[in-house]
Order: structure tokens, then C-alpha cells, then sequence
């Protein structure tokens, strides 16, 4: 069994610690990078990197990782300690400028955080870096992993909701920080289809952009039209973390964030307002999305090539945020993809909080 050396950049919450905050709730751990290395059996955790002292010697502490192997400056680990592996567990900001410098330095596999770029052509160069390298890669948007979405997905794969019509997420949060994870989600359930376009709602966008700067994380929706005439709405209703998929043979919900699925095989219909609607959403098991994202690592480095991941949709779904923005600044307009020249970079200024030791 071949065994992979894993190395993290970004020791804070989704770097190590955010179990200690899910712990308790039906999301099932584990979560963290760190915690799905441990816990994989074809992965070991070698070293570490983060630019605070403190949540590195708390994350060393918790991982087993000695002093020798706390980097605070990545490049120096990467060089030293020549991982298989690396995840990119920081904000967005300085994601591309890791993953490139990993990837030049020989790194066969990148586990990064969502969202993958703070602009598009970031995004686009991490995304001819990983082609060039025939670089194992695969984003933190852990719902394609995730085994209640993947039954989903094959239920609309083998017809059994009929003819797809909508993919709705009910969403909030920061385009960037949640969106990525929702608008990846629309994408995955339709196969990644090609997108032709998207219209955004993006509010107070403009007052957020001083010279193609955006110093704050957006609020924002949308529609993406695919290129199989299914429409993906991203929603805000108030409520968050809820999907709906439409066919015209059944509709299923998913509630609370994955806690609740239920399938529908009858449609709405005004003539049979009174139909029992039987929910026979298929069982399935309770799996760490985490430890199923990095075992899809593996088996790439392995050789097996398949993968529910992978750069393109990592790129893609990037655009989709920068082309909402687009829209919002053109006053509603259609966005066509792919989209041109865009030119806004988030860049924030924030501090990372403490993140939840136990
Ligand atoms: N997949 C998920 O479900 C999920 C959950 C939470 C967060 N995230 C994503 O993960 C990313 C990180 O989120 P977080 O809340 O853990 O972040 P955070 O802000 O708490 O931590 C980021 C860490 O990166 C470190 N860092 C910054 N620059 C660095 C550098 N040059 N070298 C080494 N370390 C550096 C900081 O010191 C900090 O400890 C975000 O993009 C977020 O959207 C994903």
C-alpha cells in the first residue's frame, strides 16, 4: 500500500480544527484537512505551515506534528519536506500564489479551499499550472463527496425524476466564502454541463469596488443557464442551505443542510393537490466527505484517473462568482461565457479569528 505525505498550509479551522465546531451536528467527521489525513490510511500528515505561531503549536499538538516540521514560512516546507500531497487551507487571497509555487516545485496533488482564486486570472493560472503538471487536484467544495448528494445525482443520472427542469439552492452568505460551495453544487448535479451564461444579483456590489478592488465579500444570486436548457437558480429566501431538483417525474428536497431528503416521485399537480407524496429518497451511508475527497487523491495518485473534482470545475465555478459580479455591474445583463476580461480581485482586509481548539 502506498502510503502519501501530506503537508497542510493554513493550520486554522478547515486546516484542523472546524470539527470541534460541527462535533455534536449531523455532519459527519471527519471534516478538517488534518483530520481526514489522519484518519485516511494511505495519507500521512508530515508538516504543517501557518503564519501564527500559536494555532500551528495547537495544531502540532493536536496532530503529532513536531517542532522541526512547524513551517512558518510554506515555501521553506515545501522545499524541506517535499510533500505528495498539499492542501491550501488559507483565505482565497494567497491561495494561487501557494498552489503555484507548490506545483512548481514538484507536488504531485493539491487539496485547496474553496473558493479557488481571489480573481479570474488567477484561477486560470492555477488552472494551466495543474494541466501543464498533470497535477492531481481537487477543491474543498465537499458536497461532491458527499454520499446523500451523490445518490441525488444518480437518481437524476438514471432518469428517475424524469426530465430535469431546475436545480434551486436556497443560499446565503458571501458569494466566496458560501456561494462557492452552492454554485458547485448546481454544477455537479447537472454533470458540469457546459454553462452558457448567468444573470446576477449582487447588491451594493459597486459601492464594495474601488479600482477593480473588491475589499468585501458579497452577498449574491443567480441563474445559470446550462447548456442542456436546465436552469440552475442560486436563491436568497431567507432560508439557507436547501436544494431543490425538479423533474417532471419527481422532485426531491433536500432540507436543513443535508439532515432531511426527501423524494417526491408525483409532481406538483394543481389537479392532484391531495396525492400522498411518499418520500422513498434511498437510503444511504454517513460518510465523511473529507476522507472521500482525499481518498479520490489518492486513488488519482495511484493512477485511477476518474474523479468528481478536478481543476475545470474548480475554474468554472470561479467564473460563475466573477460573472455574477459582471452582471450586477451591467445592471442585470446576461453574462456569456466564458467570460471576458475581467479584471476584480478580492482582496480583504481581515483577520483570521482564534479558531475552536476542543
Ligand atoms: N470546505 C468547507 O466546508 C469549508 C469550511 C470552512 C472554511 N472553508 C474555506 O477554507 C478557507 C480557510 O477558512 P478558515 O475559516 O479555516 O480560515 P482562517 O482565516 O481561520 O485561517 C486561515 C489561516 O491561514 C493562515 N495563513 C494566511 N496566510 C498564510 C501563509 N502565507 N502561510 C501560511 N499560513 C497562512 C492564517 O494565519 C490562518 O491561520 C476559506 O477559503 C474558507 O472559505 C471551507
Amino acid at each position: 500500500m502506498t502510503k502519501y505525505r501530506a503537508a497542510i498550509v493554513g493550520c486554522s479551522r478547515i486546516g484542523g480544527f472546524i470539527d470541534n465546531e460541527v462535533r455534536g451536528s449531523h455532519v459527519v467527521l471527519p471534516y478538517s484537512h488534518a483530520a481526514g489525513y489522519t484518519a485516511c490510511k494511505n495519507t500521512d500528515l508530515i508538516a504543517c505551515s501557518d503564519l501564527r505561531d500559536d494555532v500551528m503549536f495547537e495544531f502540532g499538538r493536536q496532530y503529532n506534528i513536531e517542532q522541526n516540521n512547524q513551517y512558518t514560512d510554506y515555501k521553506k516546507m515545501i522545499d524541506i519536506e517535499k510533500p505528495d500531497i498539499l492542501s491550501v487551507a488559507t483565505q482565497p487571497e494567497i491561495r494561487s500564489e501557494i498552489i503555484l509555487y507548490a506545483l512548481s516545485k514538484g507536488v504531485k496533488a493539491i487539496y485547496a479551499e474553496k473558493p479557488l482564486a481571489a480573481s479570474m486570472s488567477q484561477a486560470q493560472e492555477i488552472f494551466n499550472a495543474v494541466e501543464k503538471k498533470q497535477a492531481v487536484f481537487n477543491l474543498g467544495t465537499n458536497r461532491r463527496w458527499d454520499n446523500g448528494f451523490n445518490s441525488l445525482k444518480n437518481l437524476i443520472s438514471k432518469g428517475d425524476l424524469g426530465e430535469i427542469k431546475s436545480i434551486t439552492v436556497y443560499g446565503g452568505g458571501g458569494l466566496f466564502n458560501s456561494g462557492s460551495h452552492w454554485i458547485d453544487l448546481i454544477m455537479y448535479l447537472n454533470s458540469d454541463n457546459e454553462i452558457l451564461s448567468v444573470q446576477g444579483d449582487v447588491p451594493g456590489i459597486a459601492d464594495m469596488i474601488k479600482n477593480n478592488i473588491l475589499f468585501e465579500d458579497p452577498e449574491g444570486f443567480g441563474v445559470l443557464h446550462f447548456s442542456n436548457g436546465i436552469k440552475g437558480y442560486y436563491c436568497s429566501s431567507g432560508i439557507h442551505h436547501e436544494v431543490k431538483v425538479v423533474g417532471d417525474k419527481g422532485v426531491v428536497n433536500v432540507l436543513n443542510n443535508g439532515l432531511t431528503w426527501v423524494l417526491d416521485p408525483v409532481p406538483y399537480d394543481e389537479f392532484n393537490v391531495n396525492s400522498e407524496h411518499s418520500n422513498s429518497f434511498p437510503e444511504f451511508a454517513k460518510e465523511s466527505s473529507t476522507l472521500k475527497l482525499i481518498e479520490d487523491i489518492v486513488c488519482q495518485l495511484d493512477g485511477v484517473k476518474e474523479t468528481r473534482g478536478g481543476i475545470r470545475a474548480a475554474r468554472d465555478a470561479t467564473e460563475v462568482i466573477f460573472a455574477l459580479i459582471q452582471s450586477e455591474l451591467t445592471n442585470g445583463s446576461k453574462i456569456n461565457l466564458p467570460l471576458e476580461d475581467s479584471e476584480i480581485i478580492l482582496k480583504r482586509n481581515m483577520t483570521a479569528k482564534k479558531p475552536k481548539y476542543s
